[in-house]
């Protein structure tokens, strides 16, 4: 899938198009998602209505449960769904404030939507360069693999603000939020972002021949950047 990171963007142009195919396709792919940890995040595949505003034919609705802190896992899975459903020729965009409402499930919060369809517009960049992001030293640090660093700098965020961090070694890869000081919505979607991070590195460690494991390690402090979580990589059984 590191294949898919380094060429992927978010298409907001789709074909109309809709079949019980297409549905049945995106149902398995959201069915065969990974969690990251125990927070139980829903996705749920919704039509939209003739004539919608956001342009796609579908849409996956993604909550959690009400006081439930499950920004980056739901992150990490919606991530993969995006990176599985462009693998199928899909075209996808992350959806926080564009895109119809979704409706409300009692005792759930709604955290984001990702819109879905057959994209009426080029599926994959060319180059890298066409990749707006900030240098790779603005968010990493140490002396961490490249194609790791690679596949988090190239990750989706919203508004594109990349608040992500990574810092380390060899096997070892601290993660870090990038201290924002705007309203808390804005905390609570760049959990989201992190969590796709997240997905990045896994992808990216598997492409190595690791598995990767997150959990919370000794770190150094780095200034402006709060402690998310650490990747420990451990070799694949051949
Ligand atoms: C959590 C999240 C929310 C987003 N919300 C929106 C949105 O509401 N509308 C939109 O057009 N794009 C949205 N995006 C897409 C970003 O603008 C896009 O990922 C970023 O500009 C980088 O571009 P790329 O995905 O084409 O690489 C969102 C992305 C993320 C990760």
């Amino acid at each position: 899938m590191l294949n898919l990171i380094l060429k992927r963007q978010s298409i907001r142009k789709y074909k109309p198009e809709k079949s019980e195919q297409m549905k049945q396709e995106i149902q398995t792919t959201i069915n065969s998602l990974r969690q990251l940890g125990n927070c139980p995040v829903y996705l749920e595949l919704a039509e939209t209505d003739p004539g919608d505003k956001g342009g796609a034919p579908y849409y996956v609705f993604i909550r959690a449960d009400n006081n439930s802190t499950c920004g980056d896992d739901a992150g990490f899975m919606g991530e993969q769904l995006i990176l599985k459903l462009t693998g199928l020729g899909y075209g996808t965009c992350w959806r926080v404030g564009s895109g119809p409402r979704i409706p409300r499930v009692k005792d759930q919060r709604n955290l984001a939507k990702i819109s879905v369809g057959k994209p009426d517009q080029e599926l994959y960049r060319k180059a890298l360069s066409e990749f707006k992001r900030v240098s790779t030293d603005k968010i990493s640090g140490g002396e961490l693999d490249k194609i790791i660093v690679e596949a988090v700098w190239l990750a989706p965020s919203a508004m594109n603000l990349q608040p992500w961090y990574i810092h380390g070694a060899g096997d070892i890869i601290h993660v870090y939020r990038r201290k924002c000081a705007g309203p808390l919505y804005m905390e609570k979607i760049t959990s989201l972002d992190i969590g796709i991070a997240l997905c990045h590195i896994e992808v990216a460690a598997a492409h190595l021949g690791f598995t990767a494991v997150f959990e919370n390690a000794k770190h150094p402090d780095i200034e402006g950047k709060k402690y998310v979580t650490t990747a420990i990589l451990q070799k694949k059984n051949k």
